[in-house]
């Protein structure tokens, strides 16, 4: 494709691509319902006994927190969609980055209208994947904090363990201690481990009449050492800000909180890396990104050409193909994202020793020359059979795992199809710490798909069983099979327990993309010196 006009082999008046785009625009009604539904919180009762008792919509601080007109990339809105009944929107909690001041911050906003913002354990998940990305990439948090502290029924699942609650307070401190600042606006009930969140900031605000910190509540207070006393003379923002000292400034509302968190932004002395201009002038792509669902359909069997979904993603569709008649199935190209430089590995059919091989050698380009990596997945694994196996393929692709796990640069994922087996691996899966990971909704993640897990576990349970009723148990065995691999390689199934960063639509992607390597450019590199290339 070097020094040619890009051109596209896409015809959308075609009956193929008005199937697909059909097919597409159903799934994406029905994320956006799914979101709709997330962002709603607690429900309309709850919402409004919270605007009633003088407090704002957890969404609504973030807005009025930001700077105008500043993006929010939100992390995982749909956390604990389709668990507990549908009980804990959004996990309870509102995450993403945006700008204050000119400068990212991570906001991280509990939601009390969601069981009193306590912490499920999605939440806890959600916690500390958001300062996860803020220490990743050298952001100040901002903790809006609304906070029943620990959800108690699930206190096994979210206290003792190494990832739990107690690993958002280790953080907070090692962030604090390698000059992230951690800043805390107090605007609700903040209990227990509530009352560490700002305990635990470098500065706290707290709002009058509304904010309160305390270990034990009044209840506890009782039972404990039989003290009968009110909530704000136990905790309330008067007393902690001129006799306890647990917080340093007194707000008369939440808007004041809000202008004095920006304020303390505002004086925090970092580099504005947030405004930073790109390398380039940012040029959209010559084809429309709208037109990708119409290219790719719902139906991951169905092949196509990933060019077609690069040149909606990259600046002027301009793609410097990297050995482009080789190792056919990864389609490995330098270009541009709103004007920032980026290497993308994308899968176009199962990967072959020499597809990996490929990928391994434009992993290593890439470092030598700092570009970030992008994988787009779309991969049902590395190739099998005698053929593959006498060629090396364990130790072919166990190269491109190897480079993509030493990489250099910041790793960035999206899941635009199929990701199963060892090519989630390859392909930079959540296991290997990309710095952002998002999903499209016509994605599946999964060791195998289930039709592949279905014949796998028969044929091993054929081995096994004789006689009569046999085939009657191996019946029921392939029904439970498929579906429950149907059900766990859903998308929302995955985004729900976070191992992504959100589910985001195909025309979104570019702009996301763009957002996430402005944040990564103020990053920490993940390895410094000279990086050779070795041929593969
Ligand atoms: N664990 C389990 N459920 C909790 C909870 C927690 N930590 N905190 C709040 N909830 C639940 C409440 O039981 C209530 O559930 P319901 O709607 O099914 O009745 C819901 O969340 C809302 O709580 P409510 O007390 O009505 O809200 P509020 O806005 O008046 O008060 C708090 C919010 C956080 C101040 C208050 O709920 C509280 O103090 N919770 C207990 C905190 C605690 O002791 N935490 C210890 C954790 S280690």
């Amino acid at each position: 494709m070097t020094g040619v006009a890009p051109q596209s082999a896409v015809d959308p008046s075609s009956a193929g691509f008005q199937k697909n785009a059909a097919r597409y625009q159903e799934l994406l009604a029905t994320l956006r319902e799914r979101m709709a539904v997330a962002m709603a919180g607690g429900g309309d009762a709850l919402m409004r006994r919270h605007i009633e008792r003088g407090k704002l919509p957890a969404r609504e601080r973030i807005e009025l927190l930001l700077d105008v007109g500043s993006p929010f990339l939100e992390i995982s809105p749909l956390a604990a969609w389709g668990l507990y009944g549908g009980g804990v929107p959004a996990a309870g909690a509102v995450a993403g980055i945006g700008l204050v001041e000119g400068q990212h911050c991570m906001v991280i906003a509990n939601d009390a209208t969601v069981k009193g913002g306590s912490f499920f354990k999605e939440t806890v998940r959600k916690h500390i994947r958001a300062q996860d990305i803020a220490l990743q990439n050298r952001l100040p948090v901002l903790y809006l904090v609304d906070c029943g502290g620990a959800y108690l029924p699930q206190q096994d699942e979210v206290f003792p363990d190494w990832g739990h609650f107690g690993t958002t307070f280790y953080n907070q401190c090692r962030m604090s201690a390698e000059g992230l600042p951690q800043i805390s606006a107090v605007f609700g009930g903040c209990t227990a481990g509530g009352a560490y969140i700002p305990a635990l900031s470098d500065e706290a605000i707290i709002v009058q009449g509304t904010g309160r910190i305390h270990l034990g509540g009044p209840p506890i207070v009782k039972a404990a050492i039989n003290e009968v006393i009110d909530g704000e003379s136990l905790g309330g923002a008067a007393m902690h800000t001129r006799v306890s000292g647990v917080t340093d400034y007194l707000a008369a509302d939440e808007r004041e909180a809000l202008a004095k968190m920006r304020q303390i932004v505002r004086h925090l002395n970092m580099p504005k890396h947030g405004s930073a201009e790109p390398p380039r002038a940012a040029r959209p792509p010559r084809f429309d990104a709208a037109e990708i669902p119409g290219i790719v359909g719902a139906d991951l069997k169905q092949p196509y050409d990933v060019r077609e979904v690069l040149m909606r993603l990259v600046d002027d569709s301009e793609l410097q193909e990297f050995k482009p008649e080789y190792g056919a199935t990864l389609v490995c190209a330098s270009a541009h994202i709103h004007g920032r430089p980026v290497g993308i590995l994308a899968n176009n059919g199962v990967l072959f020793s020499e597809s990996s091989v490929k990928g391994a050698h434009f992993i290593e380009l890439c470092n030598q020359r700092g570009l970030p990596l992008l994988f787009l997945q779309n991969i049902t694994g590395f190739m099998v059979g005698s053929e593959a196996e006498r060629g090396g393929i364990a130790k072919h692709s166990a190269k491109l795992v190897y480079a993509m796990a030493t990489a250099r640069v910041p790793r960035l994922t999206v899941l635009i199809g199929g990701s199963y087996g060892a090519g989630n691996y390859g392909m930079c899966g959540r296991g290997f710490a990309p710095h952002f990971l998002f999903s499209w909704p016509s994605s599946r993640i999964a060791t195998m798909s289930p039709e592949v897990a279905t014949t796998v576990l028969t044929d091993l349970k054929r081995a096994s069983l004789k006689g009569p009723g046999a085939e009657h148990e191996i019946d029921d065995l392939a029904r439970e099979t498929t579906e429950q691999f149907t059900r766990q390689s859903d998308p929302y199934y995955a985004t729900a327990r976070l191992w992504d960063d959100g589910i985001i639509e195909p025309a979104q992607t570019r702009d996301v993309l763009g957002l996430c390597l402005q944040v990564i450019a103020q990053g920490t590199p993940r390895a410094t010196g000279p990086s050779p290339v070795f041929r593969m």
